[in-house]
């Protein structure tokens, strides 16, 4: 390939030698030669020129002006300077000012001048060359730097525990400008060094392991304000050898905060349901309940006039006298039964009124006192005397503790002891005041703890058939809530039973 050169030079003779001796030096040059220098400044802008060789002294322009006005117009071009000798201290200077190299014309010029030109338009290659590479480099930063300043989350880059680059995202979620950051320690973007000092071994250890890796953590922003962000590491490099990681932070606070909203609602949405089942079951058991009963009623009113006709009828002392009263009480016994069901059935109707809560207790102790002391149990009373009144129906509460004394009764039974038990109730103002607490506890056999869920079920009984229906704590349960009070239970085996129960105050 053909090199173009030009040549400015005001001497036509030397003008004349140069040329010659480009032209014979087969490198393959091509010469536009002026005359005047400022005519080669316009010709330097007009064509495209590999080397320009100019004379250092020239009537219109000197070859530091041409240096001066390629500076000044960002021309890269390699320019060499010819001077005469003993002149080599120009020479020096116009190097300084961007020459490329300089010839003397003395006996030598023949000889160095191809060689100096040769030397220079290698140089100029190189120096191209590498000038490209370096704006290829500039680009390739500018595009990648671009990309991270489009990703809508906090991009940094850290390389032995600072940081060395920060995307603009990174104030939105830390509230750092990316230029606070560099050269900085991550350390700032967490709530301690604890903290920060345990995700990092965590991060590092798992990368040495793969590629990326990602963990929820609770990070702070420079406002003190607390974020949680998802985390996403990856190695920049092969190894970690140098510790360079990229680690992506979204700020995923909202979405946690709508998550457990979210979870919430259903949470309460099962509850709902759950409740929806219950009381839907429990309607259902209600209307059988009342449907049978109301279907068994008529023919064990039958059943027990007939009965009691043939009693009367018969000599008591006939054998089957005897049998005709088993018969007689059992009958007793399913009215009974009957009557409970339908207890349980009717929603009962009440009337709330303020009553005192030691009343219906007191009654209904009154009323098993003979039975209790029959069955050697001993009743504690520690009823408080300056209690508010609540709201309530004193003949359902009545049979809420008619229910709770004759359960704790069974249950000191069913310990089979000689010296029997204790029942013991306390009624008393609760700690905030608007509360009055009934705690009704007994010595008897206790609960186990896989039934204590059941015992308000209705027909839940573990008592041996005949014995109960299982309907006495489901009645109790309805009556409680129909008061707004409620009431749990505690209980251990071969201990006793204790049941708390709530009330409003007013
Ligand atoms: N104080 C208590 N101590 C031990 N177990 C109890 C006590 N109270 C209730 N239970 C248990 O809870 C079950 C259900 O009680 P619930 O009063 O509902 O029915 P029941 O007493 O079996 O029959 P019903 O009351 O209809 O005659 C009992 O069978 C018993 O197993
Ligand atoms: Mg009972």
């Amino acid at each position: 390939m053909s090199r173009k050169i030009l040549l400015i030079e005001d001497n036509p003779d030397h003008a004349e030698l140069t040329k010659k001796i480009l032209i014979s030096s087969n490198d393959g040059y091509q010469v536009d030669y002026v005359d005047d220098a400022r005519e080669g400044l316009n010709r330097i802008f007009q064509q495209d020129y590999d080397l320009v060789l100019s004379d250092y002294r020239m009537p219109s322009l000197s070859a530091l002006d041409i240096l001066g006005e390629l500076k000044k117009r960002g021309k890269n071009l390699p320019l060499i300077i010819i001077t005469s000798s003993g002149n080599e201290k120009v020479a020096v200077e116009a190097m300084k000012r961007g020459a490329y190299d300089y010839v003397v014309k003395d006996f030598s010029y023949e000889d160095t001048l191809s060689m100096v030109i040769r030397k220079a338009i290698e140089r100029y290659n190189e120096i191209t060359v590498r000038r490209k590479a370096e704006q290829e480099l500039q680009e390739s930063e500018r595009k990648i730097r671009s990309i991270l300043n489009a990703i809508p989350h906090g991009v940094l880059g850290l390389e032995e525990h600072h940081i060395i680059f920060a995307n603009n995202a990174v104030e939105n979620v830390f509230g750092w400008r990316p230029e606070e950051l560099i050269g900085k320690s991550p350390r700032i973007l967490y709530r301690n060094s604890e903290e920060y000092e345990n995700i990092g071994k965590r991060f590092y250890s798992m990368l040495e392991k793969q590629q990326n890796y990602s963990e929820e953590f609770i990070c702070r922003r420079k406002d003190n304000k607390e974020i949680i962000c998802m985390i996403s590491a990856s190695r920049m490099d092969e190894g970690l050898d140098n510790k360079r990681i990229v680690a992506m932070y979204e700020d995923i606070t909202e979405r946690k905060r709508a998550e457990k909203q979210l979870e919430e609602a259903y949470r309460k949405l099962k509850d709902a349901q759950e409740q929806l089942i219950q009381s839907s079951k429990m309607a259902a058991m209600g209307q059988l309940a009342a449907g049978i009963s109301h279907e068994l009623n008529q023919p064990l009113t039958g059943i027990k006039g007939f009965i009691q006709a043939i009693l009367m009828d018969i000599d008591k002392n006939t054998p089957i006298y005897e049998d005709l009263e088993k018969i007689n009480r059992q009958a007793e016994r399913m009215d009974k039964i009957i009557k409970n069901i339908r207890l349980y059935a009717q929603k009962a109707r009440f009337k709330l009124e303020p009553i005192n809560i030691n009343q219906p207790i007191e009654d209904s102790f009154m009323l098993l006192e003979q039975q209790l002391r029959l069955h050697n149990i001993k009743v504690e009373k520690h009823l408080a005397q300056d209690l508010p009144k609540i709201k309530g129906d004193a003949n359902q509460l009545q049979q809420v503790f008619l229910n709770l004394i004759t359960n704790a009764r069974d249950a000191i039974d069913e310990m089979g002891r000689e010296s029997g038990g204790i029942i013991s109730v306390t009624t008393e103002l609760d700690k905030n005041r608007y509360v009055v607490n009934v705690i009704f506890s007994d010595t008897g056999c206790g609960i186990k703890e896989e039934d204590l869920g059941n015992i308000f079920n209705p027909f839940y009984t573990s008592k041996s058939p005949g014995g109960g229906i299982g309907l006495g704590l489901s009645i109790c349960y309805r009556i409680i809530q129909d008061h707004k009070a409620t009431i749990n239970v505690e209980s251990a085996i071969g201990k006793g039973t204790t049941f708390f129960l709530k009330f409003p105050a007013i």
